[in-house]
């Protein structure tokens, strides 16, 4: 039994309540990491997301290397020109908190605790976090444009 005198008549010894506790946190634990409802999560990502983006409408897509912020996803998604034929969308939401990434020179930064993302949304420094989450991407090269979905 208990040697504390609050506890002593509560029918609890302290070896049954730390058990009782550690089952309790490792349960809100596995709750929280078996959510996939956070959005940015480089394990889920935005779900539902089938977009069809007018490369033409993006000037700074017209070079290698280039990266534009494309609107009427709704959720924000940045495109990256990873080549002649090539591009790869990431979602701007950080994996870390959820804040909105900015294009930052060739990558990303987020504001919120200074994360940064290469231009393959790799994890380069900042507040320690996963990769950006990446969408599937899909050309088409006679209409000039690209579908990015989850
Ligand atoms: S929310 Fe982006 S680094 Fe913390």
């Amino acid at each position: 039994m208990s040697d504390c005198t609050k506890c002593r008549g509560a029918g609890v010894n302290r070896r049954e309540f730390l058990a009782t506790s550690s089952a309790l946190a490792i349960t809100a634990v596995l709750a929280a990491c078996g959510s996939d409802s956070e959005e940015g999560s480089s394990m889920t990502g935005p779900r539902n997301v089938n977009a069809t983006v007018t490369l033409a409408n993006y000037a700074a897509l017209g070079t290698v290397g280039g990266i534009a912020v494309i609107s009427g996803a709704g959720t924000p998604i940045a495109v990256v020109r990873a080549s002649a034929t090539q591009y790869r969308a990431f979602s701007l939401i950080c994996p870390h908190a959820g804040t909105t990434v900015s294009i930052s020179g060739a990558g990303f930064r987020c504001s919120n605790h200074g994360a940064t993302f290469n231009g393959s949304g790799a994890w380069t420094g900042g507040e320690r976090t996963t990769g950006l989450f990446e969408f599937t991407v899909a050309s088409n090269t006679t209409a000039g444009t690209i579908t990015i979905t989850s």
